[in-house]
């Protein structure tokens, strides 16, 4: 059995190596933007073109003769991917584009909510020009914008990080619209934030442990944000800020969206449904929807599964998920990225040109390691400008993980950056202060 993985990250790292883990002994062909070392070293044949090139895609699926497609990036499921492969008898772990909507497009996902009465949207509002904007945001205490589209992270504006005041907000809403011509303005939330990554195969839903991702680039959630700095899971799969009762949410309103999007477009959702929630004082609210696993968040859970992945892309393929129990290893896991200095830092900051050099990994025996963007010359490893490499501790409870990964990180030589405090028991204790101070606040 071949598998074909579209995508150069870290995420699709660890999905071939889940792939590789199954008793089917798939042969992997790996499509992606760059060449990925990490990737190339699991397949046997790797083809390098644009994700727009759908015809290229096809082809190399064609003439590998694949069984199905996984695709770990949200730009060719925009592109529609998954139709061009399934137009060629190919069939895909990954939503056809009209359901792809759910990450492409925020306006999709809020007025789907709206329209089948779930739970968990702000008060939102979707403007064509300024006017009634300051109106609305007058009955909101801080407000978050965004337009439309896919935006690689960089769209999503929140009062008291991105802009301070009303008047600020305004101008931002203006910018979009002449970008974009059209706005959302939501209700800004306070809370402790999850990643729930659910498989789906248009009808039942399972859901994986959940995973709080850092997306600050320096400790103490300060600095600019990014596409995500590491992750971590628990043993006894709840975070510590969270109930059971959070977690059921969660996944109900997952399943809802599910038979919404089944209803509304005439099609299945099969794929990855992963939903970035928030609990709040008024229970689990939802952010946003990706329609694909999580970067870093993957890193945290496939490693943790012990359902047979290619069973697992087959029952979503063939809409038999409700036969196939989703099973995972009762471990911890903390996934740092290490990144090069420079990583996310603006032109004029002394590090900004710290990118595209030479690293040296000396041991990882403790750690499962992913490649991101670094590529391999005849004399070594060398980083771009984005994330290098996800360093993943498992363990039987977070604090060795969280010791393994830091232990795996001090032996890579170069000039390299990570989030120190990521699954420490400091930065958790704040963040269970946090959402106890959240908590306290609807009781009182
Ligand atoms: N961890 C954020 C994302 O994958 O979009």
């Amino acid at each position: 059995m071949k598998a074909l993985v579209i995508g150069n990250g870290a995420r699709e790292h660890v999905i071939a190596e889940t792939l590789k883990r199954s008793t089917h002994k798939p042969e992997i062909v790996s499509y992606m933007k760059a060449n990925n070392p990490g990737i190339a070293a699991l397949s046997t044949d790797v083809r390098i073109g644009s994700y727009g090139d759908l015809a290229a895609i096809v082809d190399f699926a064609r003439k590998r003769d694949v069984r199905f497609a996984i695709v770990g990036p949200e730009d060719p499921l925009e592109r529609g991917v998954v139709d061009a492969l399934l137009a060629a008898g190919i069939p895909s772990v990954g939503p056809i584009k009209i359901c792809a909507q759910l990450e492409t497009s925020k306006v999709f996902t809020r007025k789907l909510l709206e329209k089948y009465n779930i739970p968990g949207n702000p008060r939102f509002r979707i403007f064509g020009s300024l006017d009634g904007i300051a109106d609305f945001m007058k009955g909101l205490e801080n407000v978050v914008i965004k337009p439309d589209g896919l935006t690689g992270g960089k769209g999503v504006m929140v009062q008291g990080d991105h802009f301070g005041t009303k008047n600020e907000a305004m101008e931002k809403c203006r910018a979009i619209l002449a970008e974009h011509g059209s706005v959302i303005v939501e209700e800004k939330f306070d809370g402790e934030e999850f990643s729930l990554q659910c498989f789906c195969d248009g009808t039942t839903v399972a859901a994986s442990p959940p995973v709080q991702d850092h997306k600050r680039r320096f400790a103490g959630d300060k600095g600019p944000n990014t596409g995500g700095m590491g992750s971590y899971s628990m043993e006894q799969r709840l975070l510590p800020f969270m109930t059971d009762n959070d977690l059921q949410e969660g996944l109900r309103i997952t399943e809802q969206v599910a038979r919404a999007i089944q209803r509304e477009t005439g099609s299945s959702f099969k794929g990855i449904m992963y939903g970035g929630f928030i609990i709040t004082a008024k229970g689990v609210k939802l952010l946003e929807y990706n329609a694909r696993f999580g970067d870093p968040e993957a890193m945290n859970i496939l490693p943790l599964l012990t359902t047979d992945f290619v069973d697992l892309c087959m029952a979503i393929i063939e809409g038999t998920l409700h036969d196939c129990p989703v099973n995972f290893d009762n471990k911890a896991s903390v996934c740092k990225y290490v990144v090069p200095k420079g990583y996310g830092l603006p032109s004029d900051h002394p590090d900004a040109a710290t990118t595209a050099a030479k690293i040296e990994i000396s041991d990882a025996s403790d750690v499962q390691l992913y490649f991101a963007s670094v590529d391999r010359r005849d004399d070594g490893l060398y980083m771009s400008s984005s994330r290098a490499v996800g360093v993943v501790g498992i363990a039987e409870n977070l604090a060795e993980a969280e010791r393994r990964a830091e232990g795996a990180i001090g032996a890579i030589r170069g000039p390299v950056d990570h989030r120190a405090d990521i699954g420490t028991a400091e930065l958790i204790a704040r963040r269970v202060e946090h959402m106890n101070r959240i908590r306290n606040l609807k009781r009182s």
